[in-house]
Order: C-alpha cells, then sequence, then structure tokens
C-alpha cells in the first residue's frame, strides 16, 4: 500500500514537472486537470480561456506573470470565495505556479501572510521565481507532502488548494494535516474533483488519469465524510462544475472553535 501510494506520487510529481516546464517555455500552453491527456498544452482551449472557465477574471489575473498563469492548472478559484480578510494567514495545499497564493496575498495585505506548500521542485522553483517578479514580502513557498505539512500546529487561519487534494493517495491524512495547522475556528475552502458515483476500473487503475485529476477522485459524500471524520463542522459544497466524467466542488469546512 505503502509503495502504491509512493509510486502514484511519483507519477504526479513527474506529470507536474512537465507542466512547470511547458510554462516556462510556452505561457500561453500550460495544461489544467481534466483539459487534456498531453503534458504542456490545452489543445484548442487557449489559457485565458481555460482560467475563466474554471472561475478566474482576466480582471484579477492582470498583474500576475505569465508563467504564473502558464502553470495553472486548477478547476475553480477557491480564492473568490475563501472570504479572505486582512491580516489572515493563508496556506494553499499543492501551490503549483502560485497563482492562488498570489490572489491570496493581494487579498490579506501586508499584515497577512499567504504560504505555498508543493512536493514538485520545478513548481516550487518556478512559484519562487514569480513571487520575486511580483515582489511580494508576504509570500513563502515550502516544500512538502500534504499528506505531512512543514507548517507548525494551529498557525494558520485558512486552507485553501485547488485541484490537488485528489491528487493525494490518503485524503484522510490530508484532512487531519489540515486540521491540525489551522487555528481554533479556523475554515478550510478548496476547489476539487469528485465524482457522483464510481469510477470505471481501468479509469481507476490507469496512473496517467490519475495525474490528470481523475482516477484520484472520490465520491463526494465519501469525501465529505472524510473532511468530517477529521474533526470538521459545517462541511458543505458550495457550488459544482462538470468536467466530463467528474465534477469540480468548491468545499467548506469549520474547525470548532473550542
Ligand atoms: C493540478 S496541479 C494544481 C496546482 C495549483 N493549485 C493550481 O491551481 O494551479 C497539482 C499540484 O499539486 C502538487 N501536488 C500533488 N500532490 C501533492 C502532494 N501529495 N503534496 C504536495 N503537493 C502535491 C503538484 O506538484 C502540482 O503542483
Amino acid at each position: 500500500m505503502v509503495e502504491k501510494s509512493e509510486s502514484i506520487k511519483e507519477h504526479v510529481r513527474q506529470r507536474y514537472t512537465e507542466v512547470a516546464r511547458g510554462a516556462q517555455e510556452s505561457a500561453s500552453c500550460g495544461c489544467g486537470c481534466g483539459t487534456t491527456s498531453t503534458a504542456s498544452c490545452c489543445g484548442p482551449v487557449s489559457k485565458e480561456a481555460y482560467v475563466q472557465a474554471i472561475g478566474y477574471s482576466l480582471n484579477e489575473l492582470r498583474d500576475l506573470p505569465v508563467t504564473a498563469l502558464g502553470a495553472a492548472a486548477g478547476c475553480g478559484n477557491p480564492t473568490a470565495i475563501a472570504g479572505l480578510k486582512e491580516g489572515e494567514v493563508v496556506l494553499d495545499l499543492g501551490s503549483g505556479g502560485g497563482i492562488d497564493v498570489f490572489l491570496a496575498a493581494k487579498k490579506v495585505g501586508p499584515t497577512g501572510r499567504a504560504i505555498g506548500v508543493d512536493m514538485t521542485d520545478e513548481m516550487l522553483a518556478l512559484a519562487r521565481k514569480n513571487a520575486e517578479e511580483l515582489g511580494f514580502e508576504n509570500v513563502e513557498f515550502r516544500k512538502g507532502d500534504i499528506e505531512d505539512l512543514p507548517v507548525d500546529d494551529g498557525n494558520v487561519d485558512i486552507i485553501i488548494s485547488n485541484c490537488v487534494i485528489n491528487l493525494a493517495p490518503d485524503k484522510g491524512k490530508v484532512f487531519s494535516e489540515a486540521y491540525r495547522v489551522l487555528k481554533p475556528g479556523g475554515r478550510i475552502t478548496v476547489s476539487d474533483i469528485v465524482t457522483d458515483g464510481p469510477l470505471p476500473q481501468e479509469i481507476r487503475d490507469n496512473p496517467d488519469q490519475w495525474a490528470e485529476c481523475v482516477s484520484g477522485a472520490l465520491e463526494a459524500e465519501e469525501y465529505l465524510q472524510k473532511i468530517r471524520d477529521a474533526g470538521f463542522e459545517r462541511v458543505r459544497i458550495l457550488d459544482r462544475r462538470s468536467f466530463g466524467l467528474v465534477y469540480s466542488a468548491e468545499v467548506e469546512a469549520f474547525k470548532p472553535l473550542g
């Protein structure tokens, strides 16, 4: 089981190494979950059309480096619905090229902080380069696994994540870690891929489909139950967007105050 989990993560890492390299080679041609099976091109879908389709406005992306947009591989726009306030500490699970960390950093301002965690070196290098270009002083990217977060207990106001938790072999661990690092009363707002029913076995067994954010998707109710099992309350789906066989859900949950 541990071996299988490690081999899935290695496959995912290779896939997003290619996406990060693709973004650097051509900022107008990256790739998002569920949009294509090639590593660095969304076929007939332009990056601008893709990010708009998943909920970003071109206005909010205007000042971001082209490589941040080029590496975008999400399935929603969690910062648009997270209700971020000045001074908050935000943690982004699987931050990729940094797009949501940068949007969050703008919203929480200089008294707040936005931290991204990712396990893929090329994505971290790209995100750090983008952060330098933008000149943010309230942004930080850490290398780590979202199943074992490099973050102290009770430090974070809000966790966001965009199309990443479905990629983790042990989603229960991800939600337990999220619970551990949040302050009492803290919240999670994530966009992620889930299903309405069981996926065909040949898709479940396909590592490429896992890395494309399909095979690792849980049925929505199972996903929500794992969040409750970690200790969260008021767990609910705020919105959903279809991606063929699977769909993207905007999910919110709260860590109890006491
Ligand atoms: C689909 S991309 C999404 C990136 C970013 N959230 C966005 O919206 O553009 C998935 C990202 O999650 C990272 N990732 C996947 N599994 C991870 C894990 N177990 N721990 C840390 N990062 C992970 C990958 O390296 C990749 O950068």
